[in-house]
């Protein structure tokens, strides 16, 4: 098993599968999981103060997280694909607002934990290392500079037609690394044994590279 965390940008998406296809495992966006809730949660009019009820829409939640090797994992809720409702900035913000309460985290953890199963898992998130699979044989905790992943995103979000401004990228990802990091239940940080690796300078190719050879 591989605990792959980082913050927004840092390249655990495109990392995590191109490593999940490479070792056959199965993968894990656990991003996918807060972004789903916050969107089945505006669809269903959930307000995010209502906690009791935002549990039991986690616990209805049925999510499916296709891989896609060349793109972000195409993501099924309830039998709907939304992969392009979750992609977007606010979707990510929206996540963000609600991934701090602990009833929350709580109602989501075992569904993450279910995906454990053999051959493997490649999962990615913010506390995969830390609080939900603590014992994962590898860990890996990537970063790079909030400039970089501002750029990468909007690199990503401009080529799937999305309308981005990356100012306005750079702000949200530092407004979504202060909340992340600060957060009270399991925050964005690295767990003690995970491989600290910044992609800043590195090519996907290379940051793979690094993480075949401590898996192999
Ligand atoms: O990784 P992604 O950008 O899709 O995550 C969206 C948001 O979901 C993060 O900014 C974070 O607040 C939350 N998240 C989390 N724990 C995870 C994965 C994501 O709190 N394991």
């Amino acid at each position: 098993m591989l605990a792959l965390d980082g913050p927004s940008g840092a390249g655990k998406g495109t990392i995590g599968q191109i490593c999940a296809v490479k070792f056959g495992w199965h993968y894990l966006d656990s991003g996918a999981i807060y972004r789903g809730l916050g969107w089945l949660a505006g669809n269903q009019g959930v307000s995010f103060d209502n906690v009791s009820s935002l549990v039991v829409l986690a616990d209805s939640m049925n999510l499916t997280c296709h891989v896609c090797e060349t793109d972000s994992a195409k993501i099924e809720i309830n039998g709907h694909m939304v992969t392009d409702e979750l992609r977007t900035d606010e979707a990510g913000q929206t996540a963000s607002r609600i991934a701090p309460i602990p009833e929350v985290r709580a109602a989501l953890l075992n569904m993450q934990r279910r995906c454990r199963i053999a051959p493997g898992l490649v999962a990615d998130g913010r506390d995969m290392g830390t609080i939900v699979f603590p014992d994962a044989l590898y860990k890996v905790f990537l970063t790079a500079s909030a400039e970089i992943r501002a750029q990468r995103r909007f690199d990503q979000l401009k080529a799937k037609g999305f309308d981005v401004n990356l100012a306005r990228l750079l702000e949200s990802i530092q407004a979504r690394d202060v909340r992340d990091s600060n957060r009270d239940a399991s925050p964005l940080k690295p767990a003690e044994d995970a491989l600290i690796l910044d992609t800043s300078e590195l090519t996907i190719d290379e940051v793979v590279t690094r993480i075949l050879a401590l898996v192999n």
